[in-house]
């Protein structure tokens, strides 16, 4: 019964969602399906879904709030956690973040921060090495014009490159960037990519709601792992960082971050990021292109530094984040989940 109930307004969510998108005017062969990755590329910048007083997020909203609260044996509420921001970088604007990685370079002397960058987009795509401090883009390598760049991680001194909407994955070598492998991942579609140092693990996403750890030399499929809010599943999950013993995953479009334990592929916590994006958009910095979703989690384990970029964004933070609800209302939760869980479109 109470299941009946909950897949009755998840339908009415997902019916919701479209008839707003259609009421809007979107082309719905690029609603976002969440199995495969579909419209991320040609429409990279949707209808915000939790513009605060929009129709969108008002209506949602109040849906979920007529949720019924759930039974005690279901996974326990997740933390709520908001943000402040230690400090600003600047980040190229015209990269389209689809990886991010923070390492240090001593190769020339004196170490340096620095990240190693995957951009997205047919035709812009690249691997890179950026420096922290200024933003500069030290070193670059294209990718071919077929190839659309996605998540990227370290290993074992190499790196991975993904690439979307296929298996294909780049090694390539940091020095130089020459590839040194090119290989498939088990997945059909590459969306985000980090190293899970507890389970010597590369976990990767392809938009679903399944992380897949996979063997980080020959990438062959270890396990699944759905990840779930209270028992229901989280689609879009973009990408990736293992933060202290958790799998810290974008959720694409929103403003969120779902805190993930590996294990189980609960939630543990929420990171809303709210604000970051619309008062970096108010600053007009943009470069080539407006300015896309948040996209992009970087961890220095040595020192805790948190860092968060998106797409086409002229800046890239460091920021904390701070305990918003340790045991949030229904009202809070229904919130979150209206502005962080995508509603399932119908299929
Ligand atoms: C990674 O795992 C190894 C072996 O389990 C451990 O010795 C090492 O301290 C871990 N490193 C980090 C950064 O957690
Ligand atoms: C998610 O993982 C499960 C369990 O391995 C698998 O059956 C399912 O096909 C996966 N779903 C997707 C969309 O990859």
């Amino acid at each position: 019964m109470v299941k009946a109930t909950v897949m009755a307004l998840a339908a009415l969510l997902a019916l919701s969602a479209l008839l707003l998108r259609l009421a809007s005017g979107d082309d719905l062969s690029s609603v976002p399906n969440p199995a495969a990755g579909g419209g991320r590329a040609a429409q990279p910048a949707p209808v915000p879904p939790a513009i605060p007083g929009s129709g969108a997020s008002a209506s949602a909203q109040g849906q979920a709030a007529a949720q019924p609260v759930r039974s005690a044996n279901q996974a326990a509420a997740p933390v709520l956690y908001t943000y402040k921001v230690v400090h600003e970088y600047v980040h190229d604007p015209d990269a389209f973040t689809q990886g991010l990685e923070y390492d240090t370079d001593c190769s020339s002397g004196a170490c340096k921060d620095v990240f190693w960058e995957s951009t997205g987009m047919y035709g812009q795509s690249s691997v890179r090495e950026v420096e922290l401090a200024t933003g500069a883009v030290l070193r670059e390598k294209a990718l071919a014009h077929a190839d659309f760049g996605e998540g990227l991680v370290k290993v074992d001194g190499r790196l991975l490159q993904l690439t979307w909407k296929s298996g294909k994955a780049y090694w390539y070598q940091t020095g130089n960037f020459n590839v040194a492998q090119t290989t498939k991942t088990p997945l059909g579609d590459g969306w985000g990519a980090t190293f899970d140092n507890a389970t010597n693990s590369i976990v990767l996403s392809d938009g679903s709601p399944n992380l897949s750890f996979v063997d980080p030399s020959t990438l062959a499929l270890r396990r699944n792992v759905q990840v779930t809010d209270q028992g229901s599943p989280v689609g879009n999950l973009n990408e990736l960082e293992a933060i202290d013993g958790e799998i810290w995953a974008n959720i694409w479009i929103t403003d969120c971050i779902a805190r993930v334990d590996p294990q189980s592929g609960v939630v543990k916590s929420w990171l809303v990021l709210d604000g970051l994006h619309t008062s970096l958009r108010a600053k007009n910095l943009a470069g080539s292109h407006p300015m896309d979703v948040l996209n992009g989690i970087a961890y220095d384990p040595a020192t805790k530094r948190i860092f968060v970029t998106g797409k086409y964004w002229p800046r890239l933070y460091q920021i904390e984040p701070v305990l918003a609800a340790a045991q949030p209302t229904a009202e809070q939760l229904a919130q979150l989940r209206s502005k962080c869980i995508s509603p399932p479109m119908p299929q």
